[in-house]
Formats: C-alpha cells, sequence, structure tokens
C-alpha cells in the first residue's frame, strides 16, 4: 500500500503532483491553517507530514498519530517542532538551509536599510497626502547606512551573508555575538568581528537578529538590551518572534531608547502586539523573509525531495537531504 502524507498548507500544485506520484496525498489547497484538533484529526493514518511553521508538532500530537515516520518542514527554522520528542519515538525531522540563505539575507540587509532610512514612515506620508512641501532640513532624515556600525546577533548562514553584504557593499564595520565564535576562515569571510552581548548592544548603529528561537533566546532584546543601544541605533528582526519582547520594543521606541525597528517577525504571530502598531518609528512586514518566487519554489522542493526520501521513495530513498536529527536515521 502507498504510504499517506499530509500537506498542511497550500503548496505549488506541480510539487503536489509530484508527492502524488509516490504517495496518497491529502493537501490544502485552499490554505487554511490548521488548528491543533484539525492537525490531529487528519494526520490519523499518514507516516509523513510537509509542515509549515504554523503548526505545532509536539508530544501529545507525535502520541496521537503513532503511524507518523517523517515531519519535513518548509523553513530553516523548525521550532514549531519538538525534536527531541520526535527523536525519542524515531520520527525524523528535516528543514530547509541553504536554499533561502542569500533571499532571506537580501530581505534583512532591505529590512534593516528601510528601517534605517524611514522608507515606511515617509510612504505613509505619501499616501495620506500630507507632502506638501520638499524638506531639505529633517524632514525623514534617518542613519545612514554606508559606513556605519552593523551588529548581528546569531551568525549562521543568513548572518554571514548579511555581514557581507554590509562589509562588501556598504564599507560597514561588521561585528557579532554568537552563541560560538566562527572559525577564522568563516569570520574572514564575512569580515566580521567577534564581540560580547553587551559590546554588541552599545556599538551597533543597526542590529540584525538572525538566531533561532529556544527558550535560551526568548525575549533576549527586552527593555535592559534595548537601553544598552545607541538612541540613534536601529533593530531589525527577521530570526522569530519571541527573541524580541514586543511590548518593550514598543515602549523603547515611543521613549526614544532606539531611533527605530523593523520587525518581519512577531510574538504570537500573525497577530500583531497592539503597541506597535501605534508608534510611528517601525517598519512591519507578514514573515517574508524567505519569500521570493524561486526561494519559496526551492524550499518547497527540497521538503518533498526530503519527504519522498525519508519514506523510502526515489533516488535517495533512506538518505533526505536536510535531516534536523539524523540519528533517527541510524535507529
Ligand atoms: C524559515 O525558513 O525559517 C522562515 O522563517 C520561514 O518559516
Amino acid at each position: 500500500m502507498r504510504p499517506a502524507i499530509l500537506v498542511t498548507r497550500a503548496t505549488f500544485p506541480d510539487i503536489a503532483d509530484r508527492l502524488r506520484q509516490h504517495f496518497d496525498v491529502t493537501d490544502n489547497p485552499g490554505d487554511t491553517v490548521l488548528s491543533p484538533a484539525e492537525l490531529t484529526d487528519r494526520l490519523q493514518g499518514k507516516q509523513g507530514v510537509m509542515s509549515t511553521g504554523s503548526e505545532r508538532i509536539d508530544a501529545a500530537l507525535l502520541d496521537a498519530c503513532p503511524q507518523l515516520k517523517a515531519v519535513c518542514n518548509v523553513g530553516v527554522g523548525y521550532n514549531n517542532v519538538d525534536v527531541a520528542a520526535c527523536t525519542a519515538r524515531g520520527v525524523l525531522v528535516t528543514n530547509t538551509p541553504d536554499v533561502l540563505t542569500e533571499t532571506t539575507a537580501d530581505f534583512g540587509f532591505a529590512l534593516m536599510m528601510a528601517t534605517a532610512r524611514r522608507i515606511a514612515e515617509a510612504e505613509r506620508f505619501v499616501r495620506r497626502g500630507e507632502w506638501t512641501k520638499t524638506g531639505i532640513y529633517d524632514q525623514f532624515a534617518g542613519g545612514d547606512v554606508y559606513g556605519a556600525t552593523l551588529g548581528i546577533l546569531g551568525m549562521g548562514r543568513i548572518g554571514q551573508a548579511i555581514a557581507r553584504r554590509g562589509a562588501v557593499g556598504f564599507g560597514m564595520r561588521v561585528i557579532y555575538h554568537n552563541r560560538s565564535r566562527l572559525a577564522p576562515e568563516l569570520e574572514d569571510g564575512s569580515q566580521a568581528e567577534y564581540v560580547d552581548k553587551d559590546t554588541l548592544l552599545r556599538e551597533a548603529d543597526h542590529l540584525v537578529l538572525v538566531l533561532p528561537y529556544s527558550p535560551q533566546s526568548h525575549h533576549a532584546i527586552g527593555a535592559n538590551e534595548l537601553a544598552m543601544m545607541k538612541p540613534t541605533a536601529t533593530l531589525t528582526n527577521i530570526a522569530r518572534g519571541g527573541i524580541v519582547d514586543d511590548a518593550a520594543l514598543a515602549a523603547a521606541l515611543r521613549a526614544g531608547t532606539i531611533a527605530a525597528a523593523g520587525l518581519d517577525v512577531f510574538e504570537g504571530e500573525p497577530r500583531v502586539h497592539p503597541d506597535l502598531l501605534e508608534v510611528p518609528n517601525i517598519v512591519l512586514t507578514p514573515h517574508i523573509g524567505s519569500a521570493s518566487v524561486r526561494t519559496r519554489r526551492a524550499m518547497a522542493q527540497l521538503t518533498a525531495d526530503n519527504l519522498v526520501a525519508a519514506l523510502g521513495h526515489g533516488p535517495n530513498a533512506g538518505r533526505p537531504l536536510t535531516p534536523v536529527n539524523p540519528q533517527v536515521l541510524l535507529s
């Protein structure tokens, strides 16, 4: 009998068709977000799932779906999946690294620039019909990017790609902090200098967050950290909601503790903290860091390749390309 799988959200029709060559596929072309109960229900009898950050895959779900063998998540981040619970039950988890690195770095840099140069604020001003004279003094004057100090918290592949853009393209001094310092050749390639977190907060003109979410990184940027930053500094979060204390950030933006923020990710998204909606000096985007047409397709393709291989089909049968818990393959 062919394995059965669930594709939790809408995907490219040809990729769904490819999955149908190997599996009985239940998909979701209407792209509704499944509640935990709906997810449990639709996963009954399924051996694999193509999941996204919208679904929580935890121990209770795994226990209710004992046939599940592979959780193939669309995204490099997988904080929606309890990997330890999966590993303990022999369930393979995969993600989509590499294919999105440069696209997400482009977006992080764009959001940082839009934040520094107040592009969203200025655009809203024009749309409201308030532009009556061209200013030459301080109208929407922001902070420079070229030659400024770029701070990066979390120096994985995306962090390094942002560092290269800053150092090579914009003549920036690049400083970073990470759980572990990069190997010298990676530091050289990124033209980035390792500093402790306090130095990063104090010296960055533009701080970009690219670290994974975990209980340890929860509210890594809160009121105390914001108070350490320069009043002219900007903060950009393209990592995960929950790394920034959104209420504390809104208060800091109102008080002028920092100059501006750019957020692509939010605590409890798609809800946005109401205080953030009230402050002008912020750029808000709906978690689109990896959203170029080519990259979203590459992510879906890699996820499908992983799923086919994880369930023992295709040329890589038994050897998914990007496992998160490869130990499951050996057990
Ligand atoms: C990722 O790849 O982790 C993106 O944030 C999409 O979830």
